[in-house]
């Protein structure tokens, strides 16, 4: 086994490059993509308040527990929890993250190749042609189903990803996230200010931000926990990953409070694109996944200058996108150098086409494999059901016992006190207490109660 001496490894250049590429993880198709539809669906601003409530009290304690183990041991996800109780159970956690990193990609892949392919057509327009979300669906299902356009696509994100991690993290992921992040708030901005400008945007803003308290049960709080985990990047440690490339200079407290702040931020400001352009244009909300891929084309096709809000509307998903697939990888990549001593450009050339090859039945999932159905769902459905629902949530419910029990907090708040950091009261007694208790309980009931028929 190889340590951090390793020198495969890599290290983050400054603290600002090691937050934009934290929060590059965090912020992807769960906030552009997943976190429109599923407030549309749970009733906008209630939903909102519950979601925020999962990101501050259940996310932000595991995030800093992640980049404290990764810091701690400078290490990938087995590794980190094989040093600290060596040859235990324990590791076990390390491997299911990997897993997670590994199937998750596989099918992450896939949505990604399509958001490559919604930049190329609403380039040439094609995406645009359409008078109502009805045909702008249709549209998308009948490219959705064609295995040549579908390979393609996600062959050319695959690619992406490998080319930037394959430069290692200073001068791949790095260099990537120091342009991309800072250009992806730029677009976000501009749609914004577009979007708000539209006759009769407030009524989505008030959709957005009126909560509805009717519409909030149990399997909303559910979703709401399900969305605050999958969108911080949590339960898999691919924050155990980037954190162990962090010097011990800097303050682990404060990195989690940025990353955690951009990525909600983030969410909010997409939902004040999109919400006020959806009602702006006399449409419904509640669409579901389509949402992004249906009904916004249809919007942008009415909107004054929509064909280039479309580009650049297109462009920051697929932005998102890598940033997040290629922290995806890396955790997988970090395993098979640490671990297993690999180059690293041996390991992100075989650990990318092997993930590649797993995705294409995913990719084949909406066409000709669409009829290969088990329990109902589809090889893309099931390969994401068993990451997003089964391993981050147990991941993450394991992260917090390994840190709040069995590791300890002590051993923690000494990592996070280090090069005179400081981690005060009350700050410090709340993270022990949610870290302890009321984490691994409010994730174990989430986990329950989704395995529950
Ligand atoms: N946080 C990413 C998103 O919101 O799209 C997805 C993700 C990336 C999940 C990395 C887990 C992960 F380790």
């Amino acid at each position: 086994m190889k340590t951090e001496s390793n020198n495969q490894r890599g290290a983050w250049g400054s603290r600002l490059a090691f937050v934009l590429a934290a929060s590059g993880s965090a912020v992807g198709l769960g906030n552009i993509w997943k976190f429109p539809y599923v407030v549309g669906e749970n009733g906008g601003g209630a939903f909102v308040l519950i979601y925020l409530i999962c990101v501050f009290v259940i996310g932000t304690p595991i995030m800093l527990a992640e980049f404290t183990l990764g810091r701690k041991t400078s290490l990938n996800p087995v590794g980190a929890f094989d040093q600290l109780k060596p040859k235990s159970p324990w590791t076990g956690i390390g491997y299911m993250g990997v897993l997670a990193g590994f199937l998750i990609l596989s099918f992450y892949g896939v949505v990604g190749g399509w958001t490559f392919a919604y930049v190329a057509k609403s380039i040439s327009g094609s995406v645009l042609a359409f008078p109502s979300p009805k045909e702008a669906g249709e549209f998308f299902g009948n490219f959705i189903g064609n295995t040549g356009e579908v390979l393609f696509y996600h062959a050319l994100f695959m690619a992406t990803n490998i080319a930037i991690v394959i430069r290692g993290v200073k001068g791949g992921i790095e260099k990537a996230c120091n342009i991309l992040m800072p250009t992806l708030v730029v677009i976000l901005f501009l749609l914004m200010i577009r979007s708000l400008t539209l006759d009769g945007a407030m009524e989505g803003v008030a959709f957005y931000l009126t909560p509805d308290f009717s519409k909030i049960n149990g399997s909303v709080i559910l979703i709401a926990l399900g969305q605050a985990f999958f969108s911080l990047s949590l339960g898999m440690g691919a924050m155990i990953t980037y954190g162990s490339y962090l010097s011990v200079k800097e303050n682990l407290t404060s990195c989690t409070v940025y990353v955690v702040m951009f990525d909600t931020l983030i969410a909010l400001l997409v939902g004040m694109v999109i919400f006020p352009a959806v009602f702006a244009m006399g449409l419904e909300p509640t669409e579901g996944p389509g949402l992004v891929f249906s009904v916004l084309p249809t919007v942008f096709a009415d909107m004054p200058m929509g064909h280039g809000v479309a580009v650049i509307f297109f462009l920051l998903l697929a932005i998102a996108a890598i940033t997040s697939g290629i922290s995806l990888l890396e955790t997988v990549v970090a395993y098979f150098i640490d671990q297993r001593g690999w180059d690293r450009k041996r390991a992100v050339l075989i650990v990318g086409l092997v993930i590649f090859a797993l995705g294409v039945p995913s990719g084949l999932s909406f066409g000709v494999m669409g009829d290969v159905k088990l329990f109902g769902m589809n090889f893309f459905d099931h390969v994401d059901n068993i990451a997003s629902n089964y391993l981050l949530p147990l991941g993450g419910m394991f992260t917090a016992i390994f840190v709040g029990w069995v590791w300890g907090t002590k051993n923690a708040h000494e990592e996070i006190e280090k090069h005179e950091n400081k981690f005060h009261f009350p700050w410090a007694q709340c993270w022990e207490f949610l870290i302890r208790y009321i984490t691994p309980v409010a994730v174990g009931i989430v986990f329950i109660a989704k395995i529950l028929p």
